[in-house]
């Protein structure tokens, strides 16, 4: 075990765990008991009181050495000066791995540089991993864990985030709830004086419960293991990063951030573009591509069929997708199977349009045809919302007609409207059908999933 013990661990210890609200000790032990983790939680205080969360009573332990059971993971929130001793009396009780909250490290210079890598040394003398310092923690949806003092409540998924940054992990943590994406993992990783991108790469490769994985970085310290585990883990899975310091006042920015040597642009983002990582430039957009990536097939042909009830939003998906390199279909034939659910003056040429008038039979008749159809590999549906169906049965539809299909071929959503149409979007993301409040941005999802397997495929025939 290792770094895997971040994900399944058998039993955690919190070392500075507090009963005072306010107190990051006492967020991280609230968020352990809350989320519902099933293991056994230690509090480690040394003082020794009793520790109060909840209606949840804890003996606390002065030490790690104290607890009468083994402790595969400990939580570390005591103050920089304990950590070198708390870290030793770790690796005397066979602790595995360390997720250690507390700044100030490597982030104040030189000085605190020496010290973390004291710790590491440390840590590896036992056979201990280091996840840190200076992080909001981890969390593994599948193990029930919330080892962070963030939200509570994070809407279980595919996808694996890792976050260089803490405040922004923080936050987007609460963003996807609000998003509606689901997530498998989320890890906070500081400074990386140990455990680092490539490591939790790694992990997520092997593991089945995550399917995408999404990395904000402002740096990484060792460019080439980290290309050479992407470039492998993108043949399984899509990778895709916020790497942020574009500028070169942004760089700057990085390097007194998290001490990252953001290094030339363009050297990241020629690497991205050889080991398959695709490079978003925004949050938004990241998480665009990331619901597409982490929950639908990849295609099996470049054959795009675009169903709309607008003209409008149409023609801006069209342009959208002629921008992405992305290919209509465009056998006139094959497609006159559409004028089967729409009025004499609807129009069967991709984009499909149904018309104004289309209800919930001519939707479910054009999808349905289009998951049928072997020459037809990816299906964007965009409705403009009306009074004549209510975006949300159109939801209703969309799931049921592409879980008979087996999900086997690529479907994205966009509904453009008001409240209902949010809603229609949330549960169609809820169920894991990538759904947008716009048709550019359900195309370019769609044309980042492309992108990607076109690299894998190409990797194939190398
Ligand atoms: N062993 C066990 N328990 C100990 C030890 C020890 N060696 N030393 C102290 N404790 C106990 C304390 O008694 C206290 O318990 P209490 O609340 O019952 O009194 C608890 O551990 C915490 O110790 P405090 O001295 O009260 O420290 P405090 O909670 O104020 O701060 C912390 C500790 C949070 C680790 C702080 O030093 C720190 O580093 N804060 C920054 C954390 C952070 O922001 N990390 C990056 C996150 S990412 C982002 O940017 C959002």
């Amino acid at each position: 075990m290792g770094v895997e013990a971040l994900f399944e661990p058998r039993s955690i210890a919190v070392i500075g765990a507090s009963e005072k609200p306010g107190k990051i000790g006492y967020a991280i032990m609230k968020n352990l008991i809350e989320y519902g983790y099933e293991g056994k939680i230690y509090a480690v205080n040394v003082k020794g009181v009793e520790i109060k969360i909840g209606n949840r009573v804890f003996k606390s332990y002065k030490s790690i050495l104290d607890v009468p059971d083994e402790v595969d993971m400990a939580v570390i929130v005591v103050p920089a000066k304990f950590v070198p001793q708390v870290v030793d009396e770790c690796g005397k009780k066979g602790v595995k791995v360390l997720p250690i909250i507390t700044s100030g490290f490597g982030e104040l210079g030189e000085e605190g540089k020496k010290v973390e890598e004291q710790i590491v040394e440390t840590a590896h003398k036992y056979g201990m991993r280091i996840l840190g310092p200076n992080i909001f923690g981890v969390v593994y949806t599948p193990n029930k864990i919330n080892a962070t003092f963030g939200p509570t409540d994070v809407m279980p998924g595919s996808l694996a985030l890792i976050s260089q940054s803490g405040a922004l992990g923080i936050a987007l943590m609460g963003w996807t709830i609000l998003e509606k994406v689901g997530l498998s993992a989320v890890v906070s990783i500081g400074n990386k004086s140990d455990i680092d991108d490539a490591d939790l790469l790694e992990y997520f490769k092997k593991d089945d419960n995550t399917k995408a994985i999404l990395i904000y970085m402002e740096g990484v310290t060792d460019g080439r293991k980290f290309m050479e585990t992407a470039k492998e883990v993108s043949k399984k899975k899509p990778i895709i990063t916020i790497k942020a310091g574009r500028s070169e006042r942004g760089a700057k920015a990085a390097a007194s951030h998290t001490g990252s040597l953001a290094g030339a642009d363009k050297i990241y983002d020629a690497a991205f573009k050889q080991s398959g990582v695709l490079r978003a430039l925004t949050i938004g957009e990241a998480f665009d591509w990331a619901r597409t990536l982490g929950n639908l097939p990849e295609p099996e042909g470049e054959n795009v069929v675009i169903l709309t009830n607008g003209g409008g939003i149409g023609v801006m998906a069209t342009d959208a997708a002629e921008e992405e390199g992305l290919h209509l279909y465009d056998n006139l034939e094959e497609l006159k199977v559409f004028a089967n659910y729409m009025p004499p003056f609807g129009s069967y040429k991709n984009p499909v349009d149904l018309t104004g008038m289309a209800g919930a039979e001519s939707y479910e008749g054009a999808i349905k045809a289009a998951l049928e159809h072997p020459e037809m590999h990816s299906i964007a549906v965009l409705y403009c919302q009306t009074a004549v169906l209510d975006p949300r049965d159109l939801a209703k539809v969309v799931i049921r007609e592409y879980n008979e299909s087996g999900r086997k071929k690529p479907l994205v959503v966009a509904i453009v409207g008001g409240i209902e149409a949010k809603e229609a979007i949330d549960i169609l993301n809820e169920k894991g059908i990538p759904a947008y409040p716009e048709p550019e941005r359900a195309i370019k999802a769609l044309s980042a999933l492309y992108r990607w397997s076109r690299w894998k495929n190409k990797q194939k025939s190398e």
